[in-house]
């Protein structure tokens, strides 16, 4: 069985002097100790680039996972506001989001930029969480599986396996709008996600890869999504923010396991 994965998104937000705090107060309200929670879930936290070396030594002595938000392909030079792999590596951080579609609205991220990291990340033994995802325009004229397919292609003719890919399922109508998918609709990308996958990489790989699901996840629908049998966690921007709602996601995925 794939262990779940809840990974908080924190987007723009957070800062230093808090998040010591916020991890006390998540530690508060799981009310179980974090060693045993991590043993049937895994917990991730996504930070900006500056509370990365303060999430590191917060959360040092347990096995919640620290990544970045975004990377760069090259290892140094002139790329003005870009961090590298190996720049990441030294604060012990060993996994990144990728292609996150706010980073391909915004900072016009393209399907080959994200092979490029994806294969990088990779070679360097990291572990990418590659989002995907249909906005509302493409889903409305019944090109969600297009996009996806394009989308994942992309990556998939650049690497050779799929190693320690997670990938995220993260419509864009569902992010930051409180209208998330239904465990239904949701479950059904997974699954074709998880089909393609199969085509290119076998059954075996297919069956270990980790789909979390994204888009205005939260407490109320934690549980009916995790009950999917294709959604193996989640990718949680707001209410992550929220130490109180993420513990409540955490145990969710905890009693489930
Ligand atoms: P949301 O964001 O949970 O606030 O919708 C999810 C994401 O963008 O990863």
């Amino acid at each position: 069985m794939r262990k779940q994965l809840l990974a908080g998104n924190w987007k723009m937000n957070g800062s230093v002097s808090t998040i010591e705090a916020y991890f006390s107060d998540f530690r508060e309200c799981l009310g179980l100790p974090i060693s045993d929670v991590l043993k049937k879930v895994d917990i991730c936290f996504a930070v900006p680039f500056t509370l990365l070396a303060k999430a590191k030594e917060v959360f040092k002595g347990t096995d919640v996972q620290v990544a970045a938000q975004n990377c760069h392909f090259e290892e140094k030079g002139a790329y003005t506001g870009e961090v590298s792999l190996g720049m990441l590596a030294e604060l012990g951080i060993n996994s990144s989001l990728v292609a996150h579609s706010e980073r391909r609205q915004y900072y016009n991220e393209t399907d080959q930029s994200t092979s490029h990291k994806v294969k990088c990340m990779l070679d360097k033994g990291f572990i990418p969480i590659l989002c995907v995802g249909e906005t509302q325009a493409e889903r409305e004229q019944g090109l969600t599986n297009k996009v996806l397919e394009s989308q994942l292609s992309a990556v998939f003719a650049c690497i050779d396996k799929l190693d320690s890919v997670v990938i995220a399922y993260e419509p864009v109508w569902a992010i930051g709008t409180g209208l998330a998918a239904t465990p239904e609709l949701a479950d059904e990308a997974h699954r074709f996600i998880r089909e393609f996958a199969k085509k290119r990489f076998g059954g075996e790989a297919a069956a270990k890869l980790k789909i979390l699901y994204g888009g205005s996840m939260k407490p109320e629908n934690t549980d009916s999504l995790l009950a999917k049998e294709h959604i193996d966690g989640g990718l949680v921007g707001g209410a992550s923010l929220k130490p109180s709602d993420f513990a409540s996601m955490v145990k969710s995925a905890y009693q489930r396991a």
